[in-house]
């Protein structure tokens, strides 16, 4: 029987990153598969990787990683300070945060947390009977030390759902614990060609949010095409997102 190769390193077992070369993960796959787990990264993101992110130069990719590797290497997440990705569909986003994810644990052994925005209060809403496991979650989401907050912003908010992001964003401020946030709408609003954007995560999450949000978040507008619609997606894994 044919046997296939890994995506990343071509059955080579090595792959090769900007400092040198690097194990693969599917060298001890079992492991890593577990905490990616345990991370929560969907399935389909799990063989997303910031070292198979293609940049698209024209779209100023190059500088959207640069960034990345930047903080990666910095100390910036130990005082709090995280990621904010702004952009359109389809354009990378989501990638780039489990990719961070990814080497956070690689380079450094910190285990984070991957959440859509949505899901997250819908589990929490689910189990929200003052049960044991929606605190839980609560307080995971709070207590991890880097969280991924995937499409935050993506509808508009019930009072209840303000709430619990409310509590979720100003305890990890508070403690000075990251978050990476992608987002297809702006954090504030500013002018763009003469005209105020009005549609902002301030005016769906209020301003103390927007405002805690613009202190501890480096914000990365990421544009291009959209790779999901544009057919350049290679392999994707079926199944859930
Ligand atoms: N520059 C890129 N290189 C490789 N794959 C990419 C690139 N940009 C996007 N993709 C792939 O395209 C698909 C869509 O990307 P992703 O889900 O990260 O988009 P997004 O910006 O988060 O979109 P949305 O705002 O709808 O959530 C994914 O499979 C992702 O791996
Ligand atoms: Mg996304």
């Amino acid at each position: 029987m044919e046997e296939k190769n890994c995506p990343l390193c071509d059955g080579i077992g090595w792959v090769i990153r900007k400092n040198g070369v690097e194990k693969c993960t599917c060298q001890y796959s079992d492991i890593t598969e577990n905490i990616f787990q345990r991370m929560n990264i969907p399935r389909r993101y799990r063989d997303k990787e910031l070292s198979n992110f293609e940049p698209d130069e024209k779209a100023g990719h190059g500088l959207v990683l640069l960034r990345v590797e930047d903080y990666i290497n910095s100390d910036r997440f130990m005082e709090g300070k995280g990621l904010f990705f702004v952009g359109p569909p389809g354009v990378g986003k989501t990638h780039l945060a489990v990719g961070i994810l990814k080497e956070f644990f690689r380079r450094r052994g910190i285990v984070g947390l991957f959440y859509d925005t949505r899901s997250l209060l819908f589990k929490l809403k689910a189990s929200f009977d003052g049960s044991a496991s929606a605190r839980e979650i609560l307080e995971e989401a709070v207590e991890t030390p880097i969280l991924v907050l995937d499409d935050l912003g993506s509808e508009r908010l019930s009072d209840w759902a303000r709430d619990i992001l409310h509590y979720i964003i100003i305890n990890r401020y508070n403690e000075l614990r990251p978050i990476i946030i992608t987002s297809n709408i702006e954090l504030k609003s500013r002018k763009l060609d003469g005209e105020v954007l009005e549609n902002t995560l301030e005016e769906r999450m209020g301003q103390a949010i927007a405002s805690r949000l613009s202190e501890i978040c480096e914000i990365i507008p990421v544009r291009g095409k959209d790779k999901r619609s544009s057919g350049l997606i290679a392999r994707e894994v079926k199944g859930e997102k």
